[in-house]
């Protein structure tokens, strides 16, 4: 069995990140939780490692954990985006970075606003360049579903301009209990940022809690 790369989430102390987190530790990933107060991303490694049993989960400062990891996670607040982008540039050399940001503007969350970039994912990777490659994903999953056991009833949209770090996305989403689809290079990802606005309209709307999306239709055999 491949073994499997270690997961850098930073801002892994909050809602999304510690929901990926802890479906992430029970699959089995190794995996540093990053946080603005090292003793705090210790102190949420132990409860993950604690619920998953058995993965090593470890806490460090967001830049020591985005240094230790193979695939790191960003899962900060907008508003701390371009800030903690800079903070990884050089951890992020020759690595996976897979971006969750949504460009809310509080307190119109359910309006969509993207930034002048056209999108967060694009943006991130103009600002780390070509040797890193920036996946954007898991914009349209609501975080406290992560947080149960159950299954969720929402895909991944998996934007980026690399095939085979989109396809590590998948599987990390795929070890996540959600179905990820290659859904184009990283300037679609404006799609996924901009839809989590509507889905917020929708759950206000319908009183959905935690509306998700699906793709529909069947692929050919050999094309998942
Ligand atoms: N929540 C969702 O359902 C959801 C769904 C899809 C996508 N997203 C995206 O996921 C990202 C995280 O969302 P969230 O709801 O998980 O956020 P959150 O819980 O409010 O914050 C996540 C973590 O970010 C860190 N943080 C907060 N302010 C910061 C700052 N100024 N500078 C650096 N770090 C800061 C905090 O960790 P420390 O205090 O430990 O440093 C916090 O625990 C956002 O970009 C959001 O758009 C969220």
């Amino acid at each position: 069995m491949d073994k499997k790369p270690t997961l850098a989430i930073l801002g892994g102390s909050g809602d999304l990140g510690g929901g990926l987190a802890r479906r992430w530790a029970k699959a089995g990933y190794p995996l540093v939780i990053g946080s603005r107060d090292p003793a705090k991303a210790a102190q949420v490694a132990d409860e993950i490692r604690t619920a998953a049993g058995g993965s090593t989960v470890t806490g460090a400062t967001n830049a020591a954990a985005a240094a230790a990891a193979d695939i790191i996670v960003l899962a900060v607040p907008n508003e701390s985006h371009d800030a903690m982008v800079a903070t990884i540039r050089d951890a992020a050399r020759g690595k996976i970075v897979v971006d969750t940001t949504v460009p809310l503007a509080p307190p119109k969350v359910s309006t969509v606003n993207l930034p002048p970039t056209g999108s967060i994912g694009k943006a991130t990777q103009d600002a780390l360049g070509p040797e890193v490659r920036v996946v954007a994903a898991f914009h349209n999953v609501a975080a406290d579903h992560l947080r149960h056991d159950h299954g969720i009833d929402c895909d991944v949209l998996v934007f980026g301009n690399d095939a085979q770090a989109r396809e590590a996305v998948v599987r990390l989403a795929a070890d996540a209990g959600l179905k990820g689809w290659h859904a184009g290079v990283i300037a679609n990802a404006v799609v996924g940022e901009a839809l989590t606005s509507v889905l917020i309209f929708i759950n206000r709307r319908y009183k959905i809690d935690g509306a998700g999306v699906r793709i529909t239709g069947t692929p050919q055999p050999g094309a998942a």
